[in-house]
């Protein structure tokens, strides 16, 4: 008598997956359990639909740029802005602080592949004296949060399926940077499996699927998922402030930025910084059909045309980049994790995907064999009510660790923030010497527990009861 398959064997055969279950006869019974489990994660209608859309669709085919516009924003009081509408604003958002409104929340869920750091990133060591690790970073702007609003956010930190155990080691390890581990909460976004040029799933082991982590924009479902609305709903805190584990420089809880949220009733606010060219590669805050949206820099018709267009005064007509910092409201975040008409979508990127060969030997591509599918948290723009986006100064909010050197590495963001160490000591009235840049020739380091702006370090630095000599390795806490 013929023995039926496993009922989930036999899904994947039905959706032409079959593949999936290759080499299973020959697996111990763990590793059958171990392959069962993950193919239990993939919703096979899902991956039908984007083979569908994404995979056959013609690939140069982009969606239609027309009627697109410059997205408005609120530049700084120096940049023309409002000085009297910015204390409203900062005045609200340390209202909010103190009522403990907002949870800080951090996506690190990344696979970090362009820095090739071994360990999830939030753990490379990034200040320039103490080498702190990122996390840490963020934990002492936290606790200096409370500290000057007398209550300490929740902090929601993002990991993925492979980084999530040593996330949490490592906070248990360093005894959460002296944050009460109560209120951290580590949560796990959800994966999607590789899929060959051919629509098929990919295998990386006999007993193991290609997956990966589905993306920044995977942090709404898994923020409901998890528990973590309905606990914040508990809380009363009713605002998401979201960043990305590798910004040093980002004002996690930036008072300013909540009171614009808030005074505007926006479900979703982001900052934005002047493009330092045409050619940065970030997205583009815009309006397209009467909705905000970020067009990112490799959409092509944005990368042929449009990034270079200027308005009469030779400024960039498309300058107000993205820096993946928002504020977002508990319950639209709510409404997009449960999708329907608000589902955000997935984005194809082309791969190399490590993966098997018919008779199941490893095969290491040298060009993209495969597709990985991802959602961006900036597609929930367009179903925001009352988006804004206002203007942040780069210096003191921006300057991630993306890849092992040139830009956007270790030792661009080391400069950063000595140069900002430099500066908050300038206007604190000790003058010291640096280059053209800003940049002193010594390391100097600033706790955020003495200050996390050029005024609370003023402040700080004011107090001392005698004041130290600016020396190499100075280390301010
Ligand atoms: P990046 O786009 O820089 O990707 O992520 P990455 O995975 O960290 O690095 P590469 O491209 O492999 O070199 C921007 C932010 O979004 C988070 C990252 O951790 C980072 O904070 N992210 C990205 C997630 O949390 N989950 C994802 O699935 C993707």
């Amino acid at each position: 008598m013929a023995v039926s398959p496993h009922p989930l064997i036999a899904a994947f055969d039905r959706h032409g997956q079959g593949q999936v279950f290759a080499f299973f006869a020959r697996l111990a019974p763990d590793a059958q359990a171990r392959l069962l489990e993950q193919a239990a994660e993939i919703d096979l209608d899902e991956i039908a639909r984007l083979n569908r859309t994404l995979l056959a669709a013609d690939r140069d085919a982009t969606a239609s740029l027309e009627g697109l516009a410059p997205a408005p924003f609120e530049p700084l009081p120096e940049n023309g802005g409002d000085r009297a509408a910015w204390a409203t604003a900062r005045t609200a958002g340390e209202g909010a602080l103190r009522a403990g409104r907002v949870a800080a929340f951090t996506v690190a869920g990344g696979q970090g592949t362009r820095l090739g750091y071994d360990g999830p990133k939030g753990t490379f060591p990034v200040t320039p004296v103490r080498r702190k690790p990122l996390f840490q970073v963020f934990a002492e702007k936290i606790l200096a949060t409370g500290r000057q609003f007398g209550r300490t956010p929740r902090w929601f930190v993002m990991t993925n399926h492979a980084n999530h155990t040593a996330t949490e080691a490592f906070f248990t390890e360093h005894r959460f940077f002296d944050l009460d581990p109560a209120r951290v909460n580590f949560i796990r976004q959800g994966r999607m499996p590789a899929v060959g040029l051919d629509g098929k799933i990919l295998l990386e082991a006999p007993d193991a699927i290609a997956l990966s982590p589905d993306g920044h924009g995977g942090s709404l479902r898994v923020l409901d998922r998890s528990g973590a609305l309905d606990l914040m709903a508990r809380e009363g805190a009713d605002t998401i402030s979201y960043f990305q584990v590798d910004n040093p420089l980002v004002r996690c809880l930036d008072p300013e930025f909540i009171g614009w949220h808030l005074r505007r009733g926006s479900e979703m606010s982001s900052k934005m910084v002047t493009k330092t060219g045409p050619e940065e590669k970030v997205g583009h805050f815009c309006t397209l059909g009467g909705k905000t949206v970020v067009i990112e820099y490799s959409e092509p018709q944005m990368k042929r045309e449009k990034i270079f267009e200027r308005e009469a005064d030779g400024t960039l007509r498309y300058r107000a980049g993205s820096i993946a910092i928002h504020l977002l409201d508990r319950e639209f975040v709510r409404r997009m994790a449960r999708g329907g008409d608000h589902a955000l979508p997935f984005h194809r990127a082309d791969k190399k995907v490590p993966t098997l060969d018919a008779a199941g030997r490893p095969v290491k591509p040298e060009k993209e064999n495969g597709v990985k599918f991802e959602m961006f948290v900036f597609d929930a723009l367009p179903f925001a009510k009352n988006p804004v986006v206002i203007e942040t100064r780069r210096a003191d909010d921006f300057s991630p660790v993306k890849n092992a050197d040139g830009a956007d590495s270790p030792a661009t963001c080391r400069a950063d923030q000595l140069r900002q160490s430099a500066r908050w000591l300038h206007a604190a009235g000790v003058g010291i010497e640096t280059d053209a840049t800003g940049l002193p020739p010594f390391a100097l380091e600033v706790s955020p527990l003495f200050g996390t702006d050029e005024e609370t370090f003023a402040a700080s630095w004011q107090k001392l009861p005698s004041k130290p000599v600016v020396h190499d390795g100075l280390y301010l806490e």
